[in-house]
């Protein structure tokens, strides 16, 4: 039913494009009109309001379709100067009343959500103004008081505070890791050094998680400009150790508004001269430019998207008169809501601290985790370890057990060199517990695992082999022989049980209470302890990818696809991947399947397709139903939809197990070893055998006591009992069901 208080919302999207605005625009639409609100897109950003006309139309559940996939904005955006004059604003004012639209969705970065602000604030007074000068009616003005905004941050550049993500700013990692990747290849072949620079404007965020994605040495950032004067020889020094070490490729990352300590800007054409000068390498500069922001969406950014153009609309509705603009965000996984002028007051303290030269207040400003990653590149791009200080050294063990999950090298990496920074010695397990039995354990060098953060596979080898009552004296001894004082476990559910049953057997072999700590690694998604494991991020992605040329095909036969995903016990993958791509119905191992579903999803495919539907997309998880499989669900269709529509199936496979882990699984992956390793050291000195496992819980590293494993699963499920993500099923749901009052 209509709100009594909304008739009319405005979406727009203004300042810079990023990706995934698409999906907030169609979210935002599409929650409207489940609610019987009109929503009139405001073409062009600002500009669009203050013409008006033609560049405010109303949009229908059908305008909206097939869009999550594009990239830019459908709707338009601009940088208006007009909307900057009061002039201009009593222009929009109009523009808006006139349509009955007091409530707007603005979709934008920093600059466009101030605008916003400042537009509310005066709405009022503008109002009174339009009412004196004639050109709107006392009771158009008394019945919209009140402009009601909510903001999403769009912008590549992850400046803004109120969330720890902008919309867009994943996909731009995205597309500047791969330029990375790219570029080390043919850097290495020619040991060259290049320069890359990425944007952000006065942030370093893409620039810095750059560099600890891939295999930069070098990174120069706004907010902390090198500590010393001659930061040229500091750089060409630790550049020139790296190839005297053995590397063939140099990569120095500049971010566009780096600058030295005393405010001086630092351009890429600069470092360029410097390397060749200092250290006589061939070097070359590659400006990404708006490439990063360009293309299709990442699932992130579409799921995003999706979920805070909800929010926000949802918010809308329920917004008293008093109601301060606000800004939709997330925290961990879940949304946040900002006083709007309280996130602009908090990014603009950013800037005006790299204006004063305050680093310090500005990294502090960013957060701890920007501030930690920084660091963390900073040890792991070193062409050596730092020399021991003395202290305490372990010998620590990595292995992995479970299914492949892209990502398990990156996090290898980073523990195999960050517990050689602190002066440990490491070791690698080849081949999981198969490995361990056989006594198949290497020590690990720095070099040793060159090459290996942006690398998919596991190159130590994994299985999911379980070791039983015959292995456990095999593997103390291993353990004795070795000397090891911890043992890290990269892996999915075996993982975790492998664990969990090697401190069971503490008592009859002591040499098991070593401490042991597990990171979750599995693209199921299906970890206790933990909302996002490693290689789910890339494993969706890969869905993603799959599914969006699957729908171009089956949208120019009439057809409907059945496309079976991986997830094992957990509908994680079908649930997200069904958001990101449009998909209509999704079957999830955690409802099951019963005949009477089958025979409702038949008859509303039939409605669909006689009202001139042209692509019905189903997403199966692979264990859904052990009958109703995806091959039976697809014959069914095929059988029932007689002339109406084709159908064809599509079981990915592996290919979601394969490539490159993406961005953020390489980020993930890389804080949770140098967690696990930090966890590892404090247990082997109080060497009280404590064993546990890591995840990402509400934004933070959590460990939780391994022996609390049974209680936090559903043994024979095979899943967590808590798995935040269930709960986006009506917003899945929603965005995909045609709006009732429109069909
Ligand atoms: O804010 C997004 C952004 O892409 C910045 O990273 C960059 O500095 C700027 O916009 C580029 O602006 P334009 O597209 O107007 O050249």
């Amino acid at each position: 039913m209509p709100t009594e208080r909304i008739r009319s919302l405005g979406v727009l999207t203004s300042g810079g494009d990023a990706q995934g605005m698409n999906a907030a625009v169609r979210a935002a639409v599409r929650t409207a009109l489940n609610r019987g609100i009109q929503v009139y897109a405001i073409y062009e950003g600002y500009q669009g309001m203050v013409d008006g006309g033609e560049l405010i139309r109303k949009l229908s559940w059908a305008d909206v379709g097939g869009i999550v996939h594009r990239g830019g904005t459908i709707i338009g955006t601009a940088r208006s100067a007009d909307f900057r004059t009061s002039e201009g604003r009593l222009r929009a004012a109009r523009n808006l009343v006139e349509r009955e639209i007091d409530s707007l969705v603005v979709i934008g970065g920093d600059g466009s959500l101030t605008g916003a602000n400042t537009f509310r604030h005066e709405w009022p007074k503008l109002l009174e103004q339009l009412v004196q000068q004639g050109s709107i009616a006392p009771k158009l003005a008394d019945r919209h008081r009140t402009l009601h905004v909510a903001g999403l941050v769009g912008s590549i550049d992850n400046d803004m505070f109120g969330t720890d993500m902008t919309i867009g700013a994943d996909t731009a990692l995205h597309r500047i890791t791969a330029a990375i990747d790219a570029i080390s290849s043919t850097a290495a072949s020619h040991q060259r050094s290049f320069v890359v620079e990425v944007m952000g404007r006065h942030c370093g965020y893409l620039a810095v998680m750059a560099a600890l994605a891939t295999s930069a040495e070098w990174v120069l950032i706004p907010e902390n400009p090198p500590e010393v004067d001659d930061w040229e020889e500091m750089m060409c020094r630790r550049l020139r150790a790296g190839r005297e070490a053995g590397r063939r490729d140099t990569i120095v990352v500049v971010a566009e508004g780096a600058q030295d300590r005393h405010g001086r800007p630092i351009s890429s054409e600069y470092v360029k001269r410097v390397l060749e000068e200092r250290t006589g390498d061939d070097t070359r500069v590659t400006i990404l430019g708006h490439v990063q922001r360009g293309g299709s969406p990442s699932a992130f950014d579409r799921n995003l998207s999706t979920i805070l153009g909800y929010a926000a609309v949802e918010h809308l509705l329920g917004a008293e008169d008093s109601s301060e603009p606000q800004v939709f965000g997330i925290r961990g996984n879940r949304i946040t809501r900002t006083p709007l002028l309280h996130c602009v007051e908090q990014t603009h303290a950013v800037a005006d601290a790299i204006a004063a030269r305050n680093y310090e207040q500005a990294m502090d400003l960013r957060g701890r985790n920007f501030r930690e990653a920084y660091r963390t590149h900073r040890t792991l791009a070193r062409a050596l370890p730092h020399a021991s200080t003395g202290q305490e050294c372990y010998r620590l063990a990595v292995m992995h057990c479970g299914t492949l999950a892209p990502g398990m090298n990156t996090a290898v990496r980073a523990a195999v060199r960050l517990g050689l920074d602190k002066g440990h010695q490491m070791f690698g397990v080849r081949n999981g517990f198969r490995g361990f039995i056989a006594g198949d354990i290497q020590p690990m060098d720095w070099f040793s695992v060159n090459g290996w953060v942006s690398r998919g596979g596991a190159e130590l080898g994994t299985n999911r082999d379980l070791p039983s009552q015959e292995h456990f004296a095999r593997i103390a001894q291993e353990i004795d022989a070795h000397a090891l004082d911890g043992l890290l476990i990269i892996g999915g559910w075996s993982a975790y049980q492998a664990a969990y049953r090697l401190i069971r057997q503490r008592d009859a072999f002591p040499a098991l209470k070593l401490p042991i700590v597990c990171l979750p690694a599995s693209i199921n998604n299906d970890l206790p302890g933990s909302e996002l494991s490693i290689g789910a991020d890339t494993a969706l992605n890969n869905i993603v990818e799959a599914v969006d040329k699957i729908k171009q095909s089956a949208v120019a036969h009439r057809r409907v696809y059945v496309v079976e995903v991986m997830g094992r016990q957990s509908g994680y993958l079908a649930l997200m991947s069904a958001m990101a791509t449009g998909g209509e119905r999704v079957y999830l191992p955690e409802e099951g399947i019963t005949l009477h579903d089958l025979m409702t999803d038949v008859a509303t495919l039939r409605r669909g397709f006689e009202q001139g539907k042209q692509l019905g997309l189903y997403i199966r998880n692979d264990s859904a139903n052990p009958v109703y499989t995806t091959g039976f669900i697809a014959a069914l269709f095929e059988h029932e939809g007689g002339s109406l529509f084709d159908v064809g199936q599509a079981i990915l496979g592996h290919l979601q197990q394969g490539g490159n882990p993406t961005p953020f699984d390489r980020i993930q992956a890389t804080r949770l070893a140098a967690a696990c390793i930090d966890w590892l050291v404090e247990a082997a000195g109080r060497a009280t055998g404590d064993a546990a496992f890591v995840g990402m819980q509400e934004g933070e590293i959590r460990f939780n006591q391994l022996e609390n494993l049974p209680d936090m699963v559903e043994q024979t499920a095979r899943r967590p009992r808590v798995q935040w993500w269930l709960d986006l099923r009506p917003i899945a749901k929603l965005m995909s069901q045609q709006d009732p009052l429109q069909s």
